[in-house]
């Protein structure tokens, strides 16, 4: 370290940084805010001069990072998993005697309890205690690249206090405080910009912007909760986590508690709901976190959620308005679920005009009226619902919510199967389910297909252009772009963007089918654990039911769908079109049929070419075009002819459908 110049920009890093950290995130400053911007500055000044000792972690880095065109996706190397909820001391009961049954065991079992802060899940990378990466929680698997804006957040340093050598994936919150809020909400509407609804979409608003600049402008503040991998850290539980990552400089809410017992849980929720409104930030509950990580990684995780964290959200809150009318909507699975359309109302500071009913007995259960005056809550980032009817405000002139006995979209007769709560439409030509359904496999839930938004695969189905999943990948670029509201460039964009989703990520594939119970956290279940397509069409119930996290429900639905032959066709329509999810987890040679090369002949009772050759595909075998010294095995279906011969002389292994089918489950 010769350079002189390069001497005093190291110290106005430790000058910067240190009390940077005392102001944002002790809250507790030791110099004036004159002082400090004449430090920063100095260093501002020396790195003009000398650019080649601008280091990625200095504190002028937080800001000028260009803007982006599109946010890049990350995959979270560990699920960002979401928590369970719950709304009462019961349901906390309830959680504890789940886990004393889990864990069989009587002795009291020590948590921690924080604050739930209503904004939105990052995630960020250390690389020997260098901010490396930032990303959004996004779907919990795969999220979107947010270093740039990231950075600009005072609170989280770009540097630890002390090097972790290696990767340290922090997790936590990302928020803003009423005060912040309220500040940005003048300024918008000074601008003529809309103001936000409330922090948490100011939040979210201002870290999703392209431009970091902006991001940079926005009074953003940031807490840890975490990081996804608690065992490498040494520690030994959340809240000795919690005190380490303190020592790192990262923030962290103070309001945490490490409870002994239930009954000390119970009084944390008491003490944090009298502070609520006097913490100048938005919390929508609770987080109850089991405190031992060796007794969390014995408790695991279901699908969505860990089993050893609880979110105790506070009551909701409540308005009233009008009931209007009820809207049945008719769901991607044929699900009529009833709307309530009402009379728009702010609820806690959202406008509410439509709020779910779930089902018919709900809406019976609790006697609603059409016309009725009713009570209406949010809670949290929950849709709002209709709570109850207010009947002391009945005038008479209420009328009563009939159920349709038809599909409203398509006529066909309704069905509610017994034992269900939800009445079905089961006509699978139904075109609202099936407009859903093809939505839902262009939307981000699925595919994430540019240009093929709900509003343009409503358009391309009333038009008869897109009848199935398989028509998104044969659409027409001239046809595209003689029709109302497209053109040349956006049928080009479109056919490009269709083109460049033709290998997906096999888990983001499933979801993307929309198959009952497999949602993403559920298909990437199914992707690392079978790693191809084929395997999973071929996969037996008992087969899905050993992959951890997949109940009876899920493997039942899938198994069903699978064996579709509607399904299987699909699929090997798609594979024509060259649309194959790329295959993860297990290599090749791990697969059944590896190192084996096929021929299929004559005519097969089960299967068609296309879904045998799938087969062989995905379970890691080659297809061969002729009887040729590379073939090991011929596959014969009735009246084979001179293939059989052939293979038979020269000696080649002849098998039936049915040792085929065999050899994909040895
Ligand atoms: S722990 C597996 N702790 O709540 C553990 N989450 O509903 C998952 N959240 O996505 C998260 N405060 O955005 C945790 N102290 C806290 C939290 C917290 C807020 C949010 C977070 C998460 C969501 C889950």
């Amino acid at each position: 370290m010769s350079s002189p110049a390069l001497h005093r920009i190291l110290e106005l890093h430790r000058l910067l940084r240190e009390h940077a950290h005392r102001y944002y995130v002790l809250d507790d400053p030791t110099i004036a805010d004159g002082e400090y911007d004449r430090l920063f500055a100095e260093l501002l000044d020396l790195e003009a001069r000398h650019p080649e000792y601008i280091r990625p972690d200095s504190p002028s880095q937080r800001v000028g990072a260009p803007p982006l065109e599109k946010f890049a996706q990350v995959d979270h190397r560990i699920p960002m998993l979401s928590l369970e909820n719950g709304f009462s001391a019961e349901d906390l009961l309830a959680f504890e005697e789940r886990l004393a049954r889990f864990l069989n065991r009587t002795t009291p079992v020590s948590y921690v309890t924080e604050p739930k802060l209503d904004g939105l899940a990052v995630e960020i990378l250390y690389k020997d205690g260098l901010m490396i990466q930032a990303s959004t929680r996004g779907d919990g698997i795969t999220g979107e690249e947010i270093s740039a804006q990231i950075r600009t957040i005072q609170a989280i340093p770009l540097r630890l206090r002390k090097a972790v050598e290696g990767i340290l994936e922090v997790r936590g919150e990302v928020f803003m405080d009423g005060e912040g809020f309220l500040r940005l909400n003048e300024e918008q509407t000074r601008a003529g910009r809309p103001p936000f609804a409330n922090p948490r979409n100011a939040a979210a608003g201002s870290l999703r912007q392209l431009d970091p600049a902006i991001t940079a402008s926005r009074p953003l503040k940031f807490y840890t909760y975490g990081v996804s991998d608690p065992a490498a850290t040494g520690c030994a539980t959340q809240f000795e986590l919690l005190g380490h990552l303190r020592e790192l400089g990262l923030p962290v809410n103070d309001l945490v508690r490490r409870c002994a017992n239930i009954q000390e849980v119970l009084t944390s929720f008491s003490d944090l709901q009298a502070q609520r409104l006097s913490l100048g930030y938005e919390i929508d509950g609770m987080v109850v976190k089991v405190d031992a990580f060796d007794l969390q990684d014995r408790l695991g995780a279901k699908a969505r959620a860990p089993r050893w964290a609880l979110a105790w959200k506070f009551p909701a809150t409540q308005a009233t308005t009008k009931l209007l009318d009820v809207e049945f909507q008719v769901g991607r699975t044929g699900a009529i679920t009833p709307v309530a359309i009402l009379s728009p109302v702010s609820v806690g500071g959202v406008i509410v005009s439509r709020a779910t009913l779930h089902n018919q007995d709900e809406f019976r259960r609790k006697g609603l009226r059409l016309g009725d005056t009713v009570l209406v809550q949010r809670a949290g980032d929950v849709i709002p619902e209709v709570v109850k009817p207010i009947t002391e405000a009945r005038n008479g002139r209420e009328t009563p919510i009939v159920m349709p006995e038809r599909c409203p979209v398509c006529a066909h007769p309704l069905d509610r199967p017994d034992g269900e709560a939800v009445t079905r439409c089961f006509n699978p030509l139904c075109q609202a389910q099936r407009t859903r359904a093809l939505a839902h496999f262009t939307s981000k839930a699925g595919l994430d297909i540019e240009g093929l938004g709900k509003k343009f695969m409503e358009q391309l189905f009333d038009l008869g252009i897109i009848k199935d999943l398989v028509d998104i990948f044969a659409l027409d670029r001239e046809k595209l772009a003689r029709l109302e509201g497209w053109g040349e460039k956006s049928a080009a964009n479109v056919l490009a963007a269709v083109e460049a989703k033709k290998h997906p990520a096999l888990g983001r594939f499933l979801a993307a089918l929309g198959i009952r119970f497999v949602g993403e956290v559920t298909a990437s279940l199914l992707e690392d654990h079978f790693g191809t397509l084929a395997r999973i069409v071929s996969a037996t119930r008992e087969e899905l039911l050993e992959v951890d996290g997949i109940g009876e429900q899920a493997a039942a639905s899938i198994v069903e769908y699978f064996s579709d032959p509607a399904t299987l066709d699909m699929l090997a329509r798609l594979q024509r079109l060259g649309v194959e999810p790329a295959a993860k987890g297990s290599p090749a040679k791990d697969l059944p049929l590896f190192g084996l090369t096929f021929l299929f002949t004559g005519t097969l009772k089960t299967l068609s070419r296309d879904e045998a050759k799938m087969l062989v595909k995905g379970h890691g075998g080659q297809i061969a075009q002729t009887v040729s010294s590379k073939l090991t095995h011929l596959v014969a279906g009735e009246k084979a002819g001179s293939k059989l011969k052939k293979a038979a002389e020269l000696g080649k292994t002849i098998i039936s459908e049915e040792t085929f089918l065999r050899m994909l489950h040895p």
